[in-house]
């Protein structure tokens, strides 16, 4: 092979590289730009939004009572609020098999809702509502852990949910 031949070789693949990389610059920049564009919103929470004064929450609505609520023939709307460093009410009291919709707001800061031994897990912000449906096909208690770091009480925040046969 003569050394034209070889040269042009060489700036072929070098060209070919180069194209690579700017192709994945392209691509890199557009995935940033999508994520700009449908990330911005702000966290939404679980289920639709739905807004409350977490300055009067503790006083005001159905949040100040924090309780279960029948709505249906076997159905009930639990209202709770997780606050530093707990949940209200405690323990929450649930009929089992019945479909239980959760409504979960705070107060203060940014809690978690995770209920061990289920697959509910939500993350609790203020001013917002997270709403969950379960139904408990067992009866007995459910530990409520908050897995949000919210302050120097944290890792003792816990609740309970009460299933009853
Ligand atoms: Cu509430 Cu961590």
């Amino acid at each position: 092979m003569d050394e034209q031949r070889a040269h042009k070789l060489l700036l072929a693949y070098e060209r070919g590289w180069l194209a690579f990389s700017m192709l994945m610059l392209f691509v890199f920049i557009a995935l940033i730009a999508y994520t700009l564009v449908t990330h911005t919103r702000g966290v939404i929470p679980a289920g639709a939004l739905e807004h409350v004064d977490p300055t009067t929450v503790r006083t005001e609505g159905p949040f100040a009572q924090s309780g279960v609520i029948q709505t249906g023939p076997n159905q009930y709307t639990a209202y709770v609020q997780a606050f530093t460093f707990g949940y209200l009410p405690n323990p929450i009291e649930v009929p089992k098999g019945a479909e239980i919709t959760f409504k979960i707001t705070s107060p203060d800061v940014i809690h978690g809702f995770y209920v061990e031994g289920t697959n509910l897990n939500v993350e609790v912000i203020p001013g917002e509502v997270s709403t969950v449906k379960y139904t408990f096909k067992r009866a007995g208690e459910y530990r409520i852990v908050c897995n949000q770091y919210c302050g120097i009480g944290h890792q003792n925040m816990f609740g309970k949910i009460v299933v009853k046969e």
